[in-house]
């Protein structure tokens, strides 16, 4: 019996007298803020004593080295310490490992090695404008600014997103800017025409994992476009007492036609079929309109028309007062 009591209570004390040790940082992460600083995170343990943590690292390719310290905070679920150029320069390695001690002792983590270009991050780029270009349908175009804290020599690679004012359904584009690119911008094409959109940008330097944040956010609306055609019908009223037959016009955007224009107005004319030199016409900005027309067979039409231009011309036929309806 006394042999297995001592198996079981070796490991037990072992136990105890490290128990009182931090707990090994792990999961050590690093992200270069361009020319800012390095700031390393890891996941402390649940302390319940007072812990320091020490960042050993070690720079220019490890020849050289310096620490950074930080206490225990028990609210966070990750700590971290930061380090500052002009000891943190743009093209380097580096190698971070941090050590956690309190009254008990020391416990280190692992070595992390950190190549700097691959964990630089970017300020977002700043959106100058978003406008139609005039004469190019469907299409916004955007400027920008280059970060200025951002890789001189590196190409950058952005992705655009865009939604209508009305949608909160973000789209996105990917494309790559050349690092002697002077001229930044960009045609967003394939959109709605007369619509206003949001847009946003960031960005990260090719050789890095670590995206900037997202731009303040920038609204465009595309040109205009003329109208469409019109869906256009009928109601008939029973003649009145002078012989004139009182008809109602109704008409709407056809069914299908996407939303592409401000429409000003509508141009409606009428003729009796055997006779156009009685072509009646006029303008109105409403979608219905009451006409007396005599016994005859008459002819409707009615066009939508904005500052662009007309779109196609929707005709009715109005049977004659004996035809049959
Ligand atoms: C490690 O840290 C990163 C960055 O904070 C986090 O996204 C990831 O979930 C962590 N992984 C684990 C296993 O804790
Ligand atoms: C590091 O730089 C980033 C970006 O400018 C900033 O948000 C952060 O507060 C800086 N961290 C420290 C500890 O200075
Ligand atoms: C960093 O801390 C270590 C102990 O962990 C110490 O030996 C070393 O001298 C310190 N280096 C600097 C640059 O302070
Ligand atoms: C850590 O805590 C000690 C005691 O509260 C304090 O003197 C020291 O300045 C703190 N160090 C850091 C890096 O916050
Ligand atoms: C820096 O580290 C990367 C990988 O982490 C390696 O490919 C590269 O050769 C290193 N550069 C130098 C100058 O040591
Ligand atoms: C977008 O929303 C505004 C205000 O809510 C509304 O006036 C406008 O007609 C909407 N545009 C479209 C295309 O739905
Ligand atoms: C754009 O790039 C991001 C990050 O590489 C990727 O997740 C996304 O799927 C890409 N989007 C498109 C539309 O290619
Ligand atoms: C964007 O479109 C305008 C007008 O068609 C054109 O002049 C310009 O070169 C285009 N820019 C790019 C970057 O494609
Ligand atoms: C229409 O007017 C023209 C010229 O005023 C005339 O010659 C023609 O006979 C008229 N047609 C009808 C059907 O009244
Ligand atoms: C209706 O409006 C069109 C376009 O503005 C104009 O050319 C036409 O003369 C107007 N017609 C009437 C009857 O007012
Ligand atoms: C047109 O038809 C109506 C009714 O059928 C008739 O009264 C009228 O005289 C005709 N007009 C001409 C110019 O033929």
């Amino acid at each position: 019996m006394m042999w297995t009591w001592g198996l079981w209570t070796f490991p037990l004390l072992c136990k105890l007298s490290l128990a009182a040790l931090p707990a090994k940082p792990e999961n050590i992460s690093c992200v270069y803020y361009y020319r800012k600083n390095l700031t390393c995170t890891w996941s402390p343990g649940k302390e319940t004593s007072y812990t320091q943590y020490r960042v050993k690292r070690t720079y220019s390719y490890g020849r050289k080295s310096e620490n950074c310290t930080t206490n225990s905070s028990t609210s966070e679920n990750r700590a971290s310490c930061s380090f500052f150029p002009p000891r943190v320069t743009n093209v380097d390695n580096c190698t971070i490992e941090v050590e956690a001690q309190n009254a008990d002792g020391v416990i280190k983590s692992d070595v992390t090695y950190w190549n700097l270009d691959a964990i630089a991050k970017t300020e977002p780029p700043g959106i100058l404008s978003v406008k139609p270009v005039l004469g190019i349908k469907r299409m916004i175009q955007i400027k920008w600014k280059r970060p200025e804290l951002a890789p001189v020599s590196s190409d950058l690679k952005y992705t655009l997103r865009f939604r209508t004012v009305n949608s909160t359904r973000w789209m996105e584009v990917n494309f790559t800017d050349d690092c002697s690119n002077t001229d930044q911008t960009y045609n967003l094409t394939g959109l709605q025409a007369f619509t206003e959109y949001v847009i946003a940008l960031r960005c990260v330097a090719e050789e890095s994992r670590f995206w900037s944040a997202w731009s303040q956010e920038e609204m465009g609306t595309t040109e205009e476009e003329a109208p469409y055609g019109l869906d256009l019908w009928r109601i008939l009223r029973p003649a009145e007492a002078d012989g004139r037959r009182p008809v109602w016009l109704l008409w709407k955007k056809a069914r299908g036609a996407p939303v592409l224009e401000k429409t000003l107005g509508y141009s409606i004319w009428y003729f009796p079929e055997n006779n156009t030199n009685l072509t009646e016409a006029m303008n109105t900005t409403n979608r219905q309109l009451e006409l007396h027309l005599g016994g005859e067979t008459y002819s409707v039409s009615v066009m939508a028309y904005n500052s662009l231009g007309k779109s196609q011309v929707a005709t009715l036929r109005i049977p004659a007062i004996h035809e049959k309806q």
